[in-house]
């Protein structure tokens, strides 16, 4: 979380790091703030809350000069407030910096450079980086940022200014995202790709420990002891326009109406004749022989397409599976050997507890398959094999293209592992790549229902608690409904086996109380249908999601959603895209920040 920019160049810096940050405001929004070096001064401007309320004291105070650092701040050590807004300057302004992560022994630093006579005003843990380069510095600015970053501890990502020396950026990377843009005459640093797509696409991934200065016509890269590291330069293939809302009010309603073009672009290349190709996934049937478990690990909305993906593995591959939140993972001792195989799945690449997930497995000998989004993340460049979503950069907090590519994906392994047991026939492929290649028509059908789910939600915003139930691969579904709709529209919502209703939360039931029910699946339906019974039985409004061939049923429901017929385990996907629409016009309707839901930032790139 928190998003940082840099720039150094020949034009003016301000305006290209707001348009920066704009681009990072997902990653953070309880204060903005920058710093431009002009005329042998570093001049800050920062304000708490969004970047709009930065840009108006901009307004009035504009900051000139071709050289700068940004930050858009979700708040870890001390409340949101202008004075805890980065940048964080030395005492006497000298130097200025920006950081993401957090700096785990901040509290020992701040004693000892108070002794020391230095003066602080913030409760952040930043503030300690910009006093300790300041220490270090005898004129030699990369120097003082490498001998400072030895001392701290915890994860983080920097970007430095000072007045003492106007022609560099420097900027140092430790477990939180960073990359270097690399311009004409000009170069930028950013948290993550949109924020410089608007001027390159030519791209350095900095590993962690590498520290890289920054000057208006070349960029040097070290390592962490200082050794001159030779870089590659990674072409980003996303388009600037893909980050932009192109007409939409905001970016959550242009992800979902994107879904169909999303799906169709991960399935791209992958679907052969007779076999699918996954570009890094180098499993063989040998290594496959030796894995004698697998366990699944994510966050979120990411561990709610793992539980489709267990379905999916253990169906098509008959191998046993564990799954877990990340968060959960780390710290219980799961067991690991070498004959594991860790899944994870991260539409950012950068979500902490999965990395620390993958490190755990990685020491313990396990082999890591990542699905992700974020080409050359660091789950990425963890990882042994690699699926891409290929979803395309996913902007609003709230994730939705990114989970129907991740289930897809966690089908293409299922099958490519059944195929590789041999448990997967010809024609078994061949049907399932069929429903999938098939799926973005049934997206785009949901899609085509948007106004009747507008007018459900229109009904029924001001509820203050929703259910939603189902049985199997409907009730994962669920699970993510559930989630899209509190995470968005601050409704309680929750998710029920529809087969436990009886057992309790039937009780919650009354007159009025929404019931979403999803039944896409053949073999439970009649079961559903019965639970449909009972809660209507008292009271409940029932939205239903089912399948054209239950068409009859729509007037035993309050509204009725049906999917043109697909192969029951393609269905979570185009029955998802109905509770993320359902979760947005009841957003809109309660009048949320859709994007920007209170408390959350999109990127958890510390624990
Ligand atoms: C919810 C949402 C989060 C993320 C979670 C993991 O809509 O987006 O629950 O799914 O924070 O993030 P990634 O996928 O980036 O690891």
């Amino acid at each position: 979380m928190c998003g940082i920019v840099g720039y150094i160049g020949n034009e003016q810096a301000q305006d290209i790091l707001i348009n920066g940050l704009s681009k990072l405001e997902y990653r953070g929004y309880d204060s903005a703030g920058l710093a431009v070096y002009d005329n042998d001064e570093i001049n800050v401007r920062k304000k708490k809350g969004r970047i709009k309320n930065l840009v108006e004291v901009l307004d009035t105070q504009p900051l000139t000069g071709t050289l700068g650092i940004g930050h858009t701040r979700w708040a870890t050590h001390g409340e949101p407030s202008d004075l805890n807004a980065h940048p964080h300057t030395s005492s006497d302004g000298d130097i200025a910096v920006v950081h993401n992560g957090i700096i785990e022994n901040y509290l020992d630093l701040k004693e000892m450079l108070i002794k020391e006579g230095h003066r602080f005003i913030s409760d952040t843990d930043t503030e300690v980086i910009a006093h300790l380069i300041n220490k270090h510095y005898d004129g030699d600015l990369l120097k003082a940022v490498q001998a400072a970053s030895k001392e701290l501890g915890g994860s983080y990502s920097i970007g430095v200014i000072s007045k003492k020396e106007p022609d560099k950026l420097i900027a140092i990377r430790k477990n939180s995202p960073l990359i270097v843009g690399l311009g004409e005459n000009e170069n930028y640093i950013a948290s993550d790709i949109p924020a410089i797509l608007n001027h390159t696409r030519d791209i350095y991934l900095l590993d962690n420990d590498e520290t890289a200065v920054l000057e208006k016509d070349k960029v040097t890269v070290y390592d962490e002891n200082g050794k001159e590291v030779g870089k590659q330069v990674f072409h980003v293939n996303w388009d600037p326009g893909d980050a932009e809302k192109g007409g939409y009010d905001h970016f959550m309603q242009k992800e979902i109406f994107e879904q169909p073009r999303a799906i169709a672009d991960t399935l791209t290349g992958r679907i052969l004749d007779d076999s699918i190709r996954l570009d890094d996934v180098v499993i063989t049937k040998e290594d496959l022989e030796n894995i004698d478990r697998i366990h699944i690990v994510a966050c979120g909305t990411a561990y709610n397409a793992g539980l489709i993906g267990k379905s999916f593995i253990e169906k098509y591959a008959q191998v046993p599976i564990d799954i877990e939140t990340a968060s959960e993972y780390r710290y219980k001792d799961p067991i690991i050997t070498d004959k594991t195989l860790l899944i994870v799945l991260s539409q950012s690449g950068e979500t902490a507890d999965t990395l620390a997930a993958i490190d755990i497995a990685k020491k313990a000998g396990a082999r890591v398959l990542a699905i992700t989004n974020v080409v050359g993340s660091s789950i990425a460049r963890e990882a042994d094999d690699i699926l891409y979503t290929n979803a395309g950069p996913e902007i609003a907090v709230a994730s939705t293209k990114a989970y129907i590519t991740q289930v897809a994906c966690m089908m293409f392994i299922a099958l490519h592992l059944g195929r590789l047991k041999g448990l997967v026939s010809d024609e078994k492929l061949k049907e399932m790549t069929d429903a999938l290649i098939d799926c973005s028509k049934q997206v785009q059908n949901a899609l085509d229902q948007s106004e009747d789910i507008k007018n459900f939600a229109m009904d029924h915003f001001s509820k203050d608690d929703m259910f939603l139930i189902g049985r199997g691969l409907d009730y994962s579904t669920c699970i993510e409904g559930s989630l899209k709709i509190k995470e968005i529209s601050y409704v309680h919502s929750e998710s029920f086996s529809a087969g436990e209703l009886k057992h309790g939360p039937i009780a919650l039931i009354e007159d009025g109380t929404v019931v979403i029910v999803v039944a896409t699946q053949e073999k439970t339906f009649d079961k559903l249908l019965s639970n449909i019974k009972e809660v209507k039985a008292r009271g409940a409004h029932v939205m239903l999601i089912a399948q054209e061939k239950h068409k009859d049923i729509a007037s035993e429901v309050d509204q009725a959603f049906f999917i043109p017929n697909i192969n029951d385990d393609i269905a979570p996907i185009p029955a998802v895209v109905y509770l993320q629409l359902f979760a947005y016009f009841l957003a809109v309707a309660r009048g949320c920040d859709v994007d920007k839901p209170r408390n959350l930032a999109k990127s958890v790139t510390v624990e």
